[in-house]
């Protein structure tokens, strides 16, 4: 994963909105361009509405026109570094399956491919 891509997902970090889990994620996604559209998680006191960091990279990005992506990476501050959730998995996966991915933790990294995360993926393929 690229240094630069992970500083991107560490600054969103920062910015994550997380007064009730305290639990702050930060993501970056590379679009084909070269592009990094960024994002963090952002609660809600109707807990049900949180949305999560890598879902917000996606709405940030398809608002500015990308749509397709070259990889992520996301900042935890647990170890294991998490991976994304599963909803999460569904909507990146709307945009293409062959997505590597970084999570990156205080002090470990593990590197994932999205097609493996998402086994049997229902998608836009099934819909035509
Ligand atoms: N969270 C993310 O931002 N991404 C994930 O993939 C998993 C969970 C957020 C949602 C919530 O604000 C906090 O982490 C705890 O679940």
């Amino acid at each position: 994963m690229t240094e630069t891509l992970v500083a991107a997902a560490r600054r969103a970090q920062q910015q994550a909105y997380a007064p009730y889990s305290r639990y702050q994620v930060g993501a970056a996604l590379e679009a084909e361009d070269g592009q990094i559209y960024t994002g963090c998680n952002m609660e809600n006191a109707s807990f049900g509405l949180t949305i999560c960091a890598e879902r917000t990279a996606v709405a940030t990005a398809v608002t500015a026109g990308a749509r397709r992506f070259r990889r992520i990476a996301i900042v935890v501050g647990s170890e294991p570094p998490a991976m994304p959730c599963g909803a999460c998995r569904q909507v990146l996966a709307e945009f293409g399956l062959d997505l590597p991915g970084e999570s990156v933790g205080p002090s470990t990294r593990v590197s994932w491919n999205l097609r493996d995360l998402l086994p049997g993926a229902f998608g836009p393929g099934n819909l035509a």
